[in-house]
Formats: C-alpha cells, sequence, structure tokens
C-alpha cells in the first residue's frame, strides 16, 4: 500500500455553507478559552517554509484534548431531544472520555465500550469521569458495532459515536460541527488563511471539519495534509483506491488514529476536497512528539503526527512539488492532544 497520495485538483472543489455555530456553546462552558496557536520557528528553518504553527489542544475544556469540542456540542444536541437518555459511545479514549465527562456535566450516565488493547490506564481514565466502561473482545471498529447494538435495545438510550454509516449520519454532523470552534479560533489568531493545515486522522471526521472549512465557496483554499497510522491508514487506502476501503488494524502509539474504517460523512468530502494523505510509523510520530515536547508543546503521538507527516512529505522533492507551496509559505499543525 502506498504512503502518499496526492490530488492537487482536490483543492478547487468547494463545500456547502457551515452547520450551525457551536461556539457560543463552547463559550458558555465552564473554563472556556480558544486553545494557544504556538509558532516554531525552529521547524520552520528545518522544513524551508515561511511559518509553522501548532494549535495546541493539550489543554481543552479541561480535558487533553480536542474531542470534547464535538462531544459536548453532539451531547446538547442529543439531550435537547431525548432528555435524561443515557448516552453510549465506544472510543479509542479521547472521545469516549469526552462524552463521559459532558454526561457528569449534565447530570446523566454514560455507557463507553473500548477496545480489547486499550491500556488500562485510559480506562480508568474515562472511568474516572463517571462512565461504565465496557470492555469487547475486539478492535475499535467492532467497539463501535457492540455500541450501536447496545443502543439500539432501549430507547432510553443514545447514541454519541464520532463516526457515521448509512443510516448514522445526524450525530456525527454535530460532532464535526462542533470541531469548527477549533478552526475558527485558528482564523482568529492567524488574521489569514493558512497555505497548509495538517491533520491526524482516525475515521476521517476532523479532517472533514477542516476540509469543509477551508473550501468554503469564495474563501482561500489551502491545502489540506491527512496523516494516519501506517498500521491503520484508512483514508489513505480510501482515498488511493477512490472508494471506502477499510483496513485491518494494528496496535500504534497513536491510540485515538487507530481506526480501519472512514466515516461515511467523512468519505465524499475528503474524495473530493482533501488534496494529500500520507501515513507515518510510530518511531516517526514519537520523534515529533519528542522534538514538540522539547518546543514547550505538549504533544502526544496522535498530536505530534501532522509534524511528522510534514516532515514525510517536505523532505521528499517529489511530494513536496506536488503539494506546490508558495516560498514563505505558513503551516498550522493540529496537535489534537497532550501527553498523557
Ligand atoms: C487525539 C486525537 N487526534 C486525532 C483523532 C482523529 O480524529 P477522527 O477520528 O475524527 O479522524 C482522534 C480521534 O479520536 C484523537 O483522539
Amino acid at each position: 500500500m502506498s504512503s502518499w497520495y496526492a490530488s492537487p485538483a482536490a483543492r478547487a472543489w468547494s463545500s456547502g455553507e457551515a452547520g450551525p455555530a457551536a461556539r457560543p456553546f463552547h463559550e458558555s462552558l465552564p473554563g472556556y478559552r480558544p486553545t494557544p496557536l504556538v509558532p516554531l520557528p525552529s521547524i520552520a528553518a528545518e522544513l524551508g517554509v515561511g511559518r509553522v504553527l501548532v494549535k495546541d489542544e493539550s489543554a481543552r475544556l479541561g480535558l487533553p484534548a480536542f474531542k470534547v469540542l464535538g462531544a459536548s456540542w453532539a451531547c446538547k444536541q442529543v439531550l435537547d431531544r431525548r432528555p435524561a437518555a443515557v448516552l453510549v459511545t465506544a472510543t479509542d479514549g479521547n472521545h469516549g472520555r469526552a462524552v463521559a465527562r459532558m454526561a457528569r456535566h449534565f447530570g446523566i450516565t454514560a455507557t463507553v465500550f473500548v477496545p480489547a488493547v486499550m491500556l488500562e490506564r485510559t480506562a480508568t481514565l474515562i472511568a474516572s469521569e463517571g462512565a461504565e466502561v465496557v470492555r469487547v473482545d475486539g478492535d475499535y471498529d467492532e467497539a463501535v458495532r457492540v455500541a450501536a447494538l447496545h443502543a439500539n435495545e432501549s430507547p432510553a438510550r443514545a447514541l454519541v459515536q464520532d463516526t457515521a454509516w448509512p443510516g448514522y449520519e445526524d450525530v456525527p454532523a454535530w460532532i464535526v460541527d462542533g470541531y469548527e470552534t477549533l478552526l475558527d479560533e485558528i482564523d482568529d489568531s492567524l488574521g489569514r488563511a493558512p497555505d497548509l493545515v495538517a491533520v491526524p486522522v482516525g475515521v476521517g471526521s476532523l479532517a472533514q471539519a477542516v476540509v469543509a472549512h477551508h473550501r468554503r465557496p469564495g474563501r482561500a483554499h489551502p491545502s489540506v495534509l491527512s496523516v494516519e497510522p501506517d498500521t491503520a491508514a484508512c483514508v489513505l487506502a480510501s482515498l488511493t483506491r477512490g472508494r471506502p476501503t477499510p483496513v485491518e488494524t494494528a496496535a500504534t502509539v497513536m491510540a485515538g488514529m487507530n481506526c480501519g474504517t472512514v466515516s461515511s460523512a467523512a468519505w465524499p468530502v475528503l474524495r473530493d476536497g482533501c488534496d494529500a494523505a500520507v501515513s507515518v510509523t510510530d518511531e516517526e510520530a514519537l520523534r515529533a512528539s519528542a522534538d514538540l515536547g522539547a518546543l514547550g508543546v505538549s504533544s502526544g503521538a496522535c498530536g505530534a503526527a501532522p509534524l511528522a507527516g510534514i516532515r514525510a512529505v517536505l523532505t521528499d522533492p517529489a511530494r513536496r512539488d506536488q503539494l506546490d507551496l508558495p516560498a514563505d509559505a505558513v503551516l498550522v499543525l493540529l496537535s489534537t492532544e497532550g501527553l498523557q
């Protein structure tokens, strides 16, 4: 399987209008403040570009990852329609903890299904939010399947999943709308469109938000680079083949990105509007995490994957040419989680 995909024409594609803004709701939550956009001049010099900035999501609404932006907005939408429902979800870690946190915020309960390989420490963090944690005998995709079955068994339960499939698209759309807050904050601090945004990808919902945001009609269309673990590169495989292509996954340090199936809602947006995708190894992600740490940015393996990805692209002349960046390019890396 190739570890690189480029489709320069995808930058010309235009998305639809944005959904209802979640930002006023986020601003009403305790502890809300925009996360930092940190300049990394030494990385810009290393890569031979104008500026590199990292969006540091290591402290977001009291949690160490961006996922609560989507989970909080989706939980609110679900509970507006079904007050007091028991929230059900499956997770590689961050989303489930965020749903559990929001259940506690709204004074209700949550059941969180987790894959067999989840570290005990991660499961304990989810349980510490007050959720019931159920370990399934399988991977992330299996945990999603079991969670959906469990939710469908009772009308008192509501599934809050951050991936879509045919027939289950409303909640994932709210989750993607929630991620817009992060992108609005970047626009506010940058004051201009970046030339490239590098996104860590699991099922592709965050990348869906990024592509949709940066392909609005009449606005600048920066390059969007999807970065995945080489052991779970379902978006790269799908883009390469031109159709959703599930992949077998294996353990990776990029636990939050360990997903084998692209979200059905993300797929058409990524197929049409994502112009570049790359996969990275655990070693590359860990090196990037250590480098960001040395520069004062707490970034776990998922958070650091965009730095690993952009290195894998810009140090390869053929790939670099395909991105066609200006000499003074401004790059934004989404560091979606801190070191946990
Ligand atoms: C820290 C982190 N980064 C990136 C992702 C990938 O997001 P998505 O699954 O929407 O592609 C996740 C998903 O859980 C995550 O936890």
